[in-house]
């Protein structure tokens, strides 16, 4: 792998340390976690398969393409093999090493497609310069993890800075009304408990939800968070669509491959309804620097 310099960045050292000490992990946690995370199951793989479809639909032929917040690299690795050169970046060390190492054991066709695996938090990209990406892509929800409005600003303005002009600038958050369902299926009690209050009503979920910082979003305040740091939006998806909230039914559903490919037929043709894309657990916004 070509090293460029890139170095470690700190913004709001407190913040930044805080959220690298509840997110770090050792080697066997990303293999079973983070790393499994997209493939564990068919119902999992539908944020995976559908995201690639949008991003095969969008992203130039070739190009430099920032992943921002690319945790230990399913998608960085996927960028290589389809011949982008890729730039993998996460505020977790144990996920950019994982990322290095899985990419490493490619042939060097695709490996040498990993310009750099770097430490970083997406509120401060200046290791980057301005308009150096002919695509940015933060997937998978790292701005749902910053639960400070401004600092969500600041995170999008950094993504947008860092891409050309005219370059697709794709964001992934974690949906606020597929969070409700969850809270109503699996977490009933929070709908009743004082310290969940934010959560439910906006949320806000500061230390409360698996002892991280989340926030969750709507749709519009994503497109309108997106637009105000100069995006042009171009389409909104819901990456699991119709099966969002039924992982038992859409796994069982696999287990068919007629049926499975039908239903996945489905999912595509949906996925950039508004109504969808809004009660998806994962919103992809595609959007277009100017
Ligand atoms: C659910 S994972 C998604 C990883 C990958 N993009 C994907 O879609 O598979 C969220 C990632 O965001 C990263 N993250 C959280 N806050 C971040 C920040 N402020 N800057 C950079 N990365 C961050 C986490 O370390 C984690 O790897």
């Amino acid at each position: 792998m070509k090293r460029l310099g890139y170095s470690a960045t700190i913004y709001h050292v407190k913040q930044a340390e805080k959220i690298k000490d509840l997110l770090m992990k050792g080697k066997n946690e990303v293999e079973t976690g983070e790393w499994n995370r997209l493939v564990k199951d068919a119902y999992n793989s539908l944020e995976f398969l559908v995201t690639m479809h949008y991003l095969r639909q969008y992203l130039p032929e070739s190009g430099r393409i920032l992943d921002a917040g690319g945790g230990p690299g399913r998608y960085a690795l996927e960028l290589c093999r389809a011949g982008y050169d890729v730039v993998l970046m996460d505020i977790d060390p144990a996920y950019t090493a994982f990322a290095e190492e899985k990419i490493e054991l490619e042939p060097k066709s695709v490996s040498s497609r990993l310009i750099a695996s770097v430490v970083g938090d997406i509120r401060d990209l200046s290791d980057f310069n301005t308009n150096d990406f002919d695509a940015v892509l933060c997937l998978g929800g790292p701005l749902t993890h910053i639960s400070d409005e401004p600092e969500r600003t600041q995170a999008i303005s950094e993504l947008v800075r860092v891409a050309k002009p005219g370059a697709i600038v794709c964001i992934a958050v974690v949906g606020y009304l597929a969070m409700l369902r969850t809270v109503l299926s699996r977490f009933s009690y929070e709908l009743i408990t004082p310290a969940y209050s934010e959560l439910i009503q906006e949320g806000k979920g500061n230390n409360l939800v698996g002892d991280s910082l989340w926030h969750f979003f709507r749709a519009s305040e994503l497109q309108q968070l997106a637009e105000s740091c100069g995006l042009i939006t171009l389409e909104m998806v819901g990456c699991e669509g119709l099966s969002t909230g039924l992982p038992e039914a859409t796994n069982t559903v696999a287990e068919d491959p007629a049926k499975w490919k039908r239903w996945v037929e489905l999912v595509l043709e949906t996925a950039s309804e508004p109504a969808i894309a809004d009660m998806a657990a994962h919103i992809l916004y595609i959007g277009q620097a100017r």
